[in-house]
């Protein structure tokens, strides 16, 4: 039966002991809520793809208590090893080759020959980890191609019946899922645009990380992240993107001052702050989602830094939706 539990010594240790029984428990990270299952228990991992109604080519994120684990999961090269040193634990998700005798299930790696491997950024999900002390593969709470969850409620919400224990940390602080970096090649390539921007990148790193021009614009087309199909993200309502108007049965969301006419209690950040924004874009949706209106229209948001993963996000909540 599922609960929603506080983050203590003994929920933690509670939810260590569900996990290593083949339970699933949701959990914060800095990014989004994860559904956790031990990353090795085939069982485990076969309901977390039951739960979400996951399609099986979609591969998962193992993550672990640091980094010397992450790494020596996979067969890591030069790139993958400067970007773990920078910037885990964080939001960043590296994917390695994945070595023949890899006691991670094969289902997390959708029976491909890599691994993605992430270290959070976030106290308690480091905590959970260390007490479990096998990896752990963690998809976004939600169910496949709906709105990724920042609060524990998004999860009871969406997937309540399906978890053994939800663990409430509060808001997540990021609010997007992090940066998807392919590293097996000789250059990194970005998977996912998320919170740790090619800039920054860039600028601690020197790694000049390439992007595809742009997101897929149909479900049929090339998937770079195999998740990442054109329709993801999706509230119920549609969604209309670059909007300078208010339209009937809609509900406008800005970001900085609103257009001249329109009236919204909705700002993804009144001041015009990409991080504030990226925190509240799926807080915002859920929000909207729950009025029942037909259409939610969203502000311009510039395309700069962070804006890119907002922006992604975006396109994907507004793509033609692909039959449930
Ligand atoms: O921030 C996050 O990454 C969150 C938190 C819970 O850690 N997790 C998350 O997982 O967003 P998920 O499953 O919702 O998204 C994982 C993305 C998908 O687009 C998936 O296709 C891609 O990572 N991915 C996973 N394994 C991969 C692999 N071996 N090769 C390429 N892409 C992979
Ligand atoms: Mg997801």
């Amino acid at each position: 039966m599922m609960s929603i539990t506080a983050i203590t010594d003994a929920s933690l240790t509670e939810a260590a002991a569900c996990l290593k029984k083949g339970g699933l428990v949701a959990f914060p990270t800095e990014t989004v809520y994860g559904l956790g299952a031990i990353a090795t228990d085939d069982s485990a991992v076969v309901k977390i793809f039951a739960a979400k109604n996951r399609p099986q080519f979609n591969p998962l994120i193992s993550h672990f208590a640091d980094k010397d684990s992450a790494l020596k999961a996979g067969r890591p090269n030069k790139i993958a090893e400067k970007l773990a040193v920078h910037f885990w634990p964080g939001p960043l998700t590296l994917i390695l080759e994945r070595p023949a005798d890899s006691p991670i299930s094969l289902l997390a790696s959708a029976g491909s020959d890599s691994l993605a491997v992430r270290v959070p950024g976030h106290a308690d999900a480091l905590r959970l980890l260390g007490r479990v002390g096998l990896p752990v593969v963690a998809p976004s709470a939600n169910r496949s191609g709906r709105i990724s969850p920042s609060e524990a409620r998004h999860v009871a919400d969406g997937l309540g019946d399906k978890c053994d224990i939800i663990l409430d940390g509060g808001r997540c602080q990021r609010g997007l899922e992090s940066t998807v970096i392919d590293c097996r090649g000789n250059s990194p390539l970005l998977l996912r645009p998320g919170p740790i921007t090619l800039e920054q990148i860039y600028t601690e790193t020197d790694l000049d990380v390439a992007a595809p021009a742009n997101p897929p614009d149909r479900n049929t087309a090339p998937l770079v992240a195999p998740g990442q199909l054109a329709s993801h993200y999706a509230p119920s309502a549609r969604v209309r993107l670059n909007a300078a108007d208010i339209r009937e049965d809609e509900i406008f969301v800005g970001f900085g001052a609103l257009p001249k006419g329109v009236i919204s209690e909705f700002n993804l950040s009144p001041d015009g702050d990409l991080h504030e924004a990226a925190a509240r874009l799926f807080a915002l949706m859920h929000l909207a989602d729950k009025r029942g209106v037909k259409s939610i229209a969203f502000a311009p948001v510039p395309m700069s830094g962070l804006g890119l993963a907002i922006n992604d996000r975006l396109a994907r909540a507004a793509a033609p939706r692909m039959p449930e």
